[in-house]
């Protein structure tokens, strides 16, 4: 069955904007090292850290060039190890991003493979032919455009599934595979705790890499053409046997379009494949079927939307016995509290709703910085993207659907990954506390009144708040592995549920609402509130009004002796 420590809270770093330690704008590893103590403050016990491998940066750090080596601007591996060590020494692990369904255009195995074409590197990728003048099959790039690039060859073209510097390893080939498991064991042998896995459900591409819907005109999504493979579970299966089964660790994939069937058989307890997955269903509500930047849907999106698709997936999860990463928010989506809260009115009880529903989900909690101090979007200007997606996406409103521009602008300014990426807003001074220098990135003026300075000394704050949580979580068996059971599911404004072990039940009532909620209690059990977002509460009622966003975690009693 699970792990333990595998449900301890998990705190995402996205290194370039987290903590520069030397002055020159950049965040880098003695940044982190330098928040070590913060972090351990917080009660986390294991920090996912986004790529801080070299890399040139066409995909801030998804695009990798030396796997075995630290981007200079990030610091050297010694600061690496000091990162590993000190971390141990607080009780946290480190969770490396495994970027390994592609390599940069600038990595060595690629640099050899279009410099020869009978160097054994071609076949590390994928290079084909062109088709009547056109590139070989009708694949879009996730990111849009085409979904190949063209080579230094006539008529020749290679698979870029993102950015066009990010080309597509051939795992069919045994020894592309044999790379990836020694760069993990080079990581594991160094102390880290375990990977996170980039698009890892997509590593497998269908034999020959047909058309999609071939008599569609233009590019297509190729979706099940690459979407869990039947091969992808050989893979990992394979990478079990080589590395994670000889390494225990934690082993996260990170799942592209994955439902719950998928998800059972990438995480299911006895696979032997990971231990959790990802989904995207919470990131994409409100979008069109295209994903998001499908504005089709205007990105509406109610309380019963958000409900179905959280209780769906705890009920899977726990049904099928597979295990999750729970999160709001990462380095590709924006603020959970300006997506799915009210920044404006509420920032500060729906943020920390929103984190009591990360908390108690089933499956493990991931925060993604900034999250525990409710930093928000902010509206960035064009002239200021850094997104290779938004600026592409942008441009593909236009062709596609021509758009005007003031709604592309609409869709970009919400969605971009750049909302995610602003500076770690850690005081109100000049450069946030981020640096002694102007940022490579923006900050939101908003720091002023949101840092985690101001946060740490008002006890009522969302950081004191996410640390009460995290230590409830900890210490409550209910939450970190008991059974998921929703209850009130036809409520339009509270999200509840039941997690119960042989230990206690716990309810968790969270109201998604910007409004009031009536709660009604359907049977007759003593509640005690255990956990609320406001700090002054009164006892539950079985009949009562919960306030906007208000959430308690409710102990149920039996009164049978
Ligand atoms: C994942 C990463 C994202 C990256 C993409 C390609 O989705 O989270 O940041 O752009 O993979 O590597
Ligand atoms: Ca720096």
């Amino acid at each position: 069955m699970y792990k333990t420590q595998m449900n301890d809270v998990v705190y995402q770093i996205w290194p370039r904007s987290f903590k520069d330690s030397n002055g020159d704008g950049i965040g880098d590893i003695q940044g982190i090292i330098s928040k070590l103590d913060y972090l351990q403050s917080l009660g986390i016990k294991t920090i996912w850290l986004c790529p801080v491998y070299v890399s040139p940066n066409s995909d801030y750090g998804y695009d990798i060039s030396d796997y075995y080596n630290i981007q200079p601007e990030f610091g050297t591996m010694a600061d690496m190890d000091q990162l590993i060590h000190e971390a141990k020494n607080r009780g946290i692990g480190i969770l490396m991003d495994l970027v390994a369904n592609h390599t940069s255009s600038e990595h060595p195995w690629f640099k050899k493979a279009m410099a020869d074409p009978e160097s054994k590197y071609r076949d590390y990728y994928f290079f084909q032919e062109g088709k009547n003048g056109k590139e070989p099959n009708n694949w879009i790039s996730v990111f849009g455009g085409p979904a190949w690039t063209k080579s230094n060859r006539d008529n020749e073209y290679y698979l870029t599934m993102f950015t066009p510097q990010q080309v597509d390893l051939n795992w069919k080939n045994p020894e592309v595979r044999q790379e990836i498991y020694k760069i993990m064991t080079f990581w594991m042998n160094k102390g880290i705790a375990g990977f996170r896995m980039d698009v890892i459900n997509i590593i497998a591409k269908a034999e020959g890499l047909p058309d999609k819907d071939p008599h569609k005109k233009g590019l297509q999504f190729a979706g099940d053409l690459i979407v869990s493979q039947p091969m992808s579970h050989e893979y990992l299966r394979e990478m079990y046997e080589e590395v994670m089964s000889k390494y225990p660790g934690l082993y996260l994939g990170e799942g592209m379009i994955v439902n719950k069937d998928s998800c059972a058989q990438y995480c299911g307890f006895d696979r032997k494949e990971l231990d959790m997955m990802f989904h995207f269903d919470l990131a994409l509500i409100g979008c069109g079927p295209l994903g998001k930047y499908d504005f089709t849907k205007l990105y509406h999106w109610t309380i019963p939307d958000f409900k179905n698709i959280f209780t769906k997936w705890n009920v899977a999860a726990y049904e099928n016995k597979f295990w999750m990463g729970n999160f709001l928010s990462n380095h590709d989506n924006g603020r959970s509290v300006s997506r799915f809260g009210d920044e404006k009115r509420f920032r500060a009880q729906s943020q920390k709703a929103l984190l009591v529903s990360t908390m108690t989900a089933y499956g493990t909690p991931f925060i993604y910085q900034g999250e525990e101090i409710g930093m928000t979007n902010m509206k960035i200007d064009e002239k200021d993207w850094e997104d290779f997606e938004a600026i592409s996406d942008f441009k593909m409103l236009k062709q596609m659907f021509h758009l005007p521009r003031f709604i592309r602008l609409y869709v970009i300014q919400k969605m971009t990954r750049d909302n995610a990426r602003t500076i770690m807003q850690w005081d109100s001074g000049e450069h946030a506390g981020f640096s002694t220098k102007k940022p490579w990135y923006l900050i939101n003026p908003n720091h002023k009144e949101i840092n985690v300075k101001d946060d740490l000394e008002d006890k009522d704050s969302i950081l004191n708040f996410t640390k009460e949580l995290i230590a409830y979580h900890q210490t409550h068996s209910a939450l970190r592995s008991g059974s998921f059971k929703p209850v009130m599911e036809s409520h339009k404004q509270i999200l509840a549920y039941v997690r119960e072990d042989e230990n206690e039940k716990l309810m968790v009532l969270i109201n998604l609402d910007n409004k009031p909620a009536l709660f009604k209690a359907d049977d007759y059990q003593e509640m005690r509130t255990q956990l609320c977002n406001y700090s002054t509460y009164g006892p539950m009622d079985k009949k009562m009004v919960f306030r906007p966003y208000e959430a308690r975690i409710v102990k149920l009693v039996s009164q049978n002796p």
